[in-house]
């Protein structure tokens, strides 16, 4: 399992909502948890790991930067959510070297579904609203660049630009290969 990058199409692709909630599951969210604590993130969807289904994993700990307990979600859905947005910077392991400030709802409720399948509701305020809104957009395609300010979105061009050339590099080297 590796995280895919920008601009792979599947970070934009349909998400499956899960249906089958077994040992092939558990252990994508396993293998998946593994992988965001090497790469320092606090949060990852499927997609990035290239499998579109509705399943994201996530830690954020306390603070930034700080681990807690780990989260499991499947086919997440927002029942409700603040009024209130607060911009905050965030980064996507599927960006590397892009950044920048994001509104986000303070506060979301969540009913989802745990690895068994059973209905979970949950509730996340401030960073971990953050962390949720974030890995929640990527089951719908959407990715953070997306909801950049113009300023942001201007000082990510460059690297996104050099994300596309060395993905268009990959691509080819594969069919040479
Ligand atoms: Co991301």
């Amino acid at each position: 399992m590796d995280i895919i990058l920008y601009p792979d199409p599947r970070l934009r692709a349909r998400n499956q909502p899960i249906t089958s909630f077994d040992a092939a599951l558990a252990e994508t969210a396993e293998e998946m948890f593994e992988l965001m604590y090497k790469n320092q993130g606090v949060g990852l969807a499927a997609p990035q790991v290239g499998a579109n289904i509705r399943l994201m994993v996530f830690n954020p700990g306390e603070k930034e930067g700080e681990t807690g307990e780990e989260i499991v979600l499947c086919n997440p859905k927002i029942v409700a959510k603040s009024k209130d947005k607060e911009h905050g910077d965030e980064g996507c392991l599927s960006f590397p070297g892009v950044s920048g400030s994001i509104a986000r709802h303070l506060f979301v409720r969540v009913t989802a579904q745990n690895l068994q399948g059973e209905k979970i509701d949950l509730e996340f305020r401030d960073w971990d609203a953050r962390v949720f809104q974030h890995e929640f957009d990527h089951l719908d395609g959407l990715v953070f660049v997306e909801r950049m300010t113009a300023v942001d979105k201007t000082v990510a061009k460059p690297i996104l630009e050099e994300l596309r050339a060395d993905w268009a590099d990959a691509q080819t080297a594969s069919q040479e290969g």
